[in-house]
């Protein structure tokens, strides 16, 4: 994609985003992968001068948790409540920059939903019919999505959910399982007669396919995912449950129905940023974002919710003839395992969010996460390539390149940093250091987020090697205008490597911005420009961890139930 151009032109609009998170239990890391990314592409996107919204919040509706409030005797909102709240402060404890984490239950979603199924039914894009729907006679309730289970008609999966199948990810209408069984009480439901309004998603599919088509910047397992899934056929998507848990649907005579949650979540993506201007006495603003053909909105999202964003999302934008602009890109991750198999709540396999930052400082995590986030394949969280890639590259490359340089300047010149005019070699060193920082743009424009933060790894390794073989230490009263060259060249490459260090791991940039002299946060302007200050203090940035003894941990806090995620069982 044509970032670089983008970047000659500062203040492009952008919209960030990440799924929202389903509030019923507390993210693990393979989902904080997603909203990771979406920060750092943020982080990224801001510091480079572009003008952008990073959005997210809580997907609160829906059949899982509506299950998992029944199951603690609570109502569903008194657990997405404590449950909102919980997050959201979780992910500000990960240093997640967001302009707006809002929530489904947000008075501003559940007016913009209503106004916009409205739109679309006057558009004529909605329909009404009676279909035959599952019913569960124990439970005396319609068995929606999640709350059916049978075999997947396409690819023969067994536990293939009533509105997808997380094996092969196609779209599923709960009657097309095969051997159905309702997952509350395990018994076989029967077929009832019962209304319900459907979105004409067929209607769509030649302006969907030319969308993909055209749009160049989606990822290949995006991209022909989603082509085969319109090649096959698209049928009507069923808009309307039985719930009482939900958004009420607006149609006439839709009384007592509520709104898909996939279909209204999506929406989530325009009403957080709605709700963010309001917030600031800007609405209109809103427009400026959502209805300009310029804007660029990018989703980070897992391969399980790619056709949600690739062909839902843009048909229900295309449907409401606003004008509303299409996704840009459409940041589609594989899984993220633990020790090569999937996260599992019950099995208790995995780590979640709020154990995490009992054991670590949240940049540890996101450094190892960024370092293996699972770009092309699924990747692995496992204790020991956690424990080498902490120990042997964040603490013995890049922390201990501060600490020599800091130390040394500490420790010879007093802390000031020694003004000089730089040697051959010096000069070319940097030169070498903002060639490699190119790339790592480079890299985070095309949201390579994995390859950027090698890059950032790379720049601290040339720097250990250029000030070892520099040997400023020898030539201190024999040459020291080379010594001045040597530390001013490697402080330089400090405060470049603060810079691009506060896209990943914001707190430790911050630290080390200030122990290089400076307050705030790292930015272009004074990274680049040879302006130094004295550094403040010189203290290790990161250290080294030991497997055994954060398992150990781990058990204890399980135990003990110190955490939120430790007492859900
Ligand atoms: N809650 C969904 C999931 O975890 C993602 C919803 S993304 C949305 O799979 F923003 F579109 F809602
Ligand atoms: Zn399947």
């Amino acid at each position: 994609m044509e970032l670089r151009e983008g970047l000659e032109r500062p203040g492009m609009r952008w919209i960030v985003a990440s799924a929202w998170p389903y509030i019923n239990t507390v993210p693990h890391l393979g989902t904080l992968v997603q909203v990771l990314s979406s920060d750092v592409f943020a982080r990224f996107l801001r510091k480079v001068g572009e003008e952008v919204i990073l959005v997210s919040g809580s997907d609160e509706h829906g059949t899982p948790i509506e299950i998992e409030a029944i199951r603690k005797g609570k109502s569903p909102r008194e657990l997405t409540d404590e449950m909102h709240e919980y997050v959201s402060e979780l992910f500000r404890s990960f240093g997640i920059s967001f302009d707006n984490y809002t929530r489904t239950e947000s008075e501003v979603h559940k007016e913009f939903v209503r106004e916009f199924y409205l739109k679309v039914y006057e558009n004529g894009h909605i329909f009404e019919r009676e279909i035959d729907q599952l019913y569960c006679l124990r439970d005396e309730m319609f068995l929606p999505d999640r709350f059916v289970i049978g075999r997947c008609p396409y690819c023969g999966y067994e536990r293939a959910y009533g509105d997808q199948c997380e094996r092969c990810g196609r779209l599923l209408n709960p009657t097309d399982l095969i051997e159905p069984k309702c997952s509350i009480c395990g018994s076989t439901p029967e077929m009832r007669r019962t209304r319900h309004w459907f979105f004409d998603l067929p209607k769509f599919s030649s302006e969907l396919m030319e969308y993909i088509r055209n749009n160049e910047n989606l990822p290949d397992n995006a991209r022909a995912n989603s082509l085969s899934m319109i090649e096959e056929g698209l049928r009507p998507r069923s808009l309307t449950r039985d719930n009482k848990w939900g958004i009420p649907a607006p149609f006439p005579g839709s009384e007592g129905k509520t709104i898909y949650v996939w279909m209204e979540a999506v929406l989530g993506y325009l009403s957080a940023v709605k709700e963010y201007f309001i917030k600031r006495g800007e609405s209109s603003k809103f427009d400026e974002f959502w209805r300009d053909s310029e804007t660029r909105s990018v989703y980070f999202i897992g391969k399980d919710n790619i056709p949600f964003h690739t062909i839902i999302l843009p048909a229900l934008l295309m449907s409401s003839g606003e004008g509303y602009v299409l996704p840009f890109n459409v940041a589609s991750t594989e899984f993220l395992l633990y020790e090569g198999e999937k996260f599992s709540k019950s099995l208790r396999r995995g780590i979640w969010m709020d154990e995490a930052l009992k054991l670590l400082p949240p940049d540890y995590w996101r450094f190892y996460l960024m370092y293996t986030r699972p770009e092309q394949r699924d990747s692995s969280f496992s204790w020991d390539d956690f424990e080498s890639k902490v120990n042997d590259e964040l603490n013995d490359i890049i922390g201990n390149l501060v600490h020599r340089v800091l130390s040394f300047i500490d420790s010879r010149f007093g802390g000031s940093v020694p003004m000089t005019q730089l040697d051959e070699e010096s000069s070319s060193f940097l030169e070498e250091v903002k060639r490699l920082g190119r790339s790592i743009e480079d890299n985070l424009a095309k949201m390579k987020l994995r390859e950027a933060l090698r890059g950032l790894i790379e720049m601290a390794r040339i720097g250990n090697r250029f000030f070892n073989n520099r040997e400023p230490w020898r030539d201190f009263e024999t040459n020291r205008d080379r010594t001045c060259s040597t530390v001013l060249a490697s402080y330089q490459l400090l405060k470049i490597i603060a810079y691009y260090m506060h896209i990943y791991l914001p707190f430790s940039a911050e630290r080390l911005w200030n122990m290089l002299g400076f307050d705030g946060e790292p930015d272009r302007g004074t990274a680049f420009s040879t302006d130094v200050s004295s550094v403040r203090s010189v203290e290790p940035l990161f250290r080294k961890i030991r497997k055994e003894e954060l398992i150990e941990r781990l058990k204890q806090i399980r135990e003990r139930g110190e955490v939120l995620s430790a007492r859900e069982l």
